[in-house]
């Protein structure tokens, strides 16, 4: 049987309700729920669907704990494993590097052969650049906590309808 992670670090409090959105939006106890803070390499591989918590910080870049996990995904080799990427971002406040982080962990996933699904389109959002953007998409799910709150929910039911049909 084909397993799915849904990794996050515990330590956030907005990806977190994000995390636990989605999880309801499955609406299967079969995904497993990983603390992005604790993740090693073989736990990331034991995982066929990967859906990670990516929020961006510091002025476009990861937060620490991704960063951190970084050099051990540049060694894996992930043909055959598909990911999914939601990211907390500020486009009002970060207009330069809004959901940065989402563009920045696809990059380093797909160079190592991962299938990257779930990607959104660039409509309903305001900003200047993202390392996210792909033509007219995002690397995956954007959410707009500081300004866009009340579109989460709609937003996370769609992509995860998405996701179920991308996978598969
Ligand atoms: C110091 C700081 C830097 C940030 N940098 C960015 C950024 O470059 N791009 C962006 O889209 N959001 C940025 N944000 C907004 C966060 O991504 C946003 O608040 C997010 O919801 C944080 O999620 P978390 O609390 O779950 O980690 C930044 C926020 C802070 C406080």
């Amino acid at each position: 049987m084909k397993k799915t992670g849904l990794i996050y670090s515990f330590n956030t409090k907005k990806t977190a309700i994000a995390a636990k959105l989605i999880h309801e939006a499955f609406s299967t106890k079969n995904i497993d729920i990983v603390n992005a803070e604790d993740i090693d390499e073989k736990k990331f591989l034991s995982y066929d669907l990967l859906i990670l918590g990516v929020p961006t910080w510091f002025d476009g870049e990861l937060p620490n704990y991704w960063d951190e996990f970084v050099p051990a995904i540049e060694d894996m080799d992930l043909k055959g494993k598909t990911v999914a990427i939601f990211g907390n971002g500020d486009q009002r406040g970060y207009p330069e590097n809004f959901v940065d982080g989402i563009g920045i962990m696809a990059d380093i996933l797909e160079k190592r052969g991962a299938k990257i699904i779930g990607h959104t389109s660039v409509e309903g959002y305001e900003f200047e650049r993202s390392k996210a953007q792909r033509g007219s998409m995002l690397a995956g799910l954007a959410l707009d906590f500081e300004n866009q709150r009340k579109l989460n929910k709609e937003r996370i039911a769609k992509w995860v309808d998405q996701l179920k049909k991308e996978f598969n």
